[in-house]
């Protein structure tokens, strides 16, 4: 990791603005996860601990650039204030006037936290008038946001030209454990890649199998794949004008070196939802009015039989509908016997990205893992092997 970290500069007395990312997942008006919050306890207290005035920004959610009163971080922050068991002060707008005296009124170790920046039109433009607002209140930009850092956004991205900018704990511990992932990885690498449809994933499978020695494919997805090579699939999700681009990606990954693996057998059921009647079948012959939920019990085996001789293990998607039971049953087994083999030593394993988490704490691994990402898009994009613009502006 070549960004400058919490390790290169002196922090007592200075005003830090922390970017966070304190878009917290929401059900029925409250926090339904608090993780986000509790992987910033780090920077924070190593921030004020050292007597640094730390003011966090943020963007919450979608407001488009008005003032949603839904959408203000002000009960955030009153949940990190509990999380971090600490005051943490609120300041009505992310810049000007409000910021400015709440920042004036801090000592040394306190904690601010500065309202949505997306109540700015400005911040999703990246408008350099907003990033000169927020360098206004500091004298240097940490970063923590890895979540946040596919967007080229004036607190993302913008800010960090205009002050002296450093990676925070998270960002630093995401950037470390992606690198070991894909970067220079332990070889083999296997990729699992899973979801609903092949087309949001297609950078990610291009990708992919010119980096990885294994792909394994699951979820909806890979009906795509197995139904371009002329299996039944009964009623089960996929995108048959994606067969040829399917196909594609086979002959893109063979001619690379790297292996792709299909389920050789599916869970299926003629509805979809909670444990309604299953029959497990070949893969390729879903009888007609059954759709595939999960991959079948005999080709998770066959992929665990692989573990031993595989060292680093990147996974993105739940392998099957994984919301509903029984048809987590494929994830769950699989997760348990990756975290089996990291802690038996020798594997790497790194999981994120959109419902990953989710899933992989649903099946009790969440702590077992090498590394389990906060981030949702941008893990995805980086996985794609794009470069994440809030990374580049720290020089990492
Ligand atoms: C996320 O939740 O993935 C990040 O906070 C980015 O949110 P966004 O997709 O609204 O930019």
């Amino acid at each position: 990791m070549s960004a400058k970290t919490l390790d290169d500069f002196a922090q007592a007395g200075k005003r830090v603005l922390l970017r966070a990312d304190l878009n917290v997942p929401m059900q029925g008006g409250k926090i339904s996860d608090l993780t986000r919050l509790e992987r910033l306890v780090p920077t924070i207290k190593e921030l004020s601990e050292r007597g640094a005035r730390v003011i966090v920004c943020s963007h919450f959610d979608r407001p488009k650039g008005k003032r949603v009163p839904e959408m203000s971080l002000r009960p955030i922050a009153v949940a990190l204030a509990q999380v971090l068991g600490r005051p943490v002060g609120f300041a009505e707008d992310c810049v000007g006037a409000p910021a400015e005296a709440a920042v004036k009124a801090l000592a040394d170790g306190d904690v601010l936290v500065l309202e949505n920046t997306r109540y700015h039109g400005g911040e999703e433009q990246n408008d350099p008038e907003l990033a000169k607002g927020l360098a206004a209140l500091a004298d240097v930009f940490v970063n923590d946001a890895f979540s946040a850092a596919h967007r080229a956004h004036a607190s993302t991205e913008g800010v960090a030209h205009l002050l002296p900018s450093y990676a925070g704990r998270l960002m630093q511990a995401e950037l470390t454990a992606l690198q070991a992932a894909l970067g220079a990885p332990k070889r083999p690498v296997a990729a699992i890649v899973a979801g609903s449809k092949v087309s949001t994933k297609l950078d990610l499978l291009t990708n992919l199998v010119a980096r990885v020695d294994i792909l394994v494919i699951g979820g909806a997805m890979a009906n795509t794949f197995l139904a371009a090579q002329g299996a039944d699939m009964g009623k089960s999700l996929q995108e048959p004008d994606l067969h040829e681009t399917a196909l594609k990606i086979l002959a893109e990954a063979k001619r690379q070196g790297c292996e792709i693996v299909l389920p050789i057998d599916l869970v299926v059921s003629e509805k979809f939802e909670a444990n309604p009647p299953t029959r497990i079948v070949a893969a390729d012959a879903v009888p007609a009015g059954f759709m595939a939920l999960d991959v079948g019990p005999a080709s998770v085996d066959v992929f665990i039989k692989r573990l031993p001789e595989i060292k680093t293990i990147i996974w993105n998607g739940p392998l099957g509908a994984f919301e509903i039971p029984p048809f987590d049953a494929a994830t769950n087994k699989l997760a348990l016997a990756v975290a089996d083999a990291t802690e038996k030593g020798g594997l790497v394993s790194v999981g994120g990205g959109g419902d990953t988490v989710s899933a992989l704490r649903g099946a009790g691994v969440a702590d077992r893992l090498t590394y389990i990402s906060s981030a949702g898009g941008a893990f995805l994009e980086w996985m794609e092997g794009k470069t994440l613009p809030g990374v580049l502006a720290l020089g990492a």
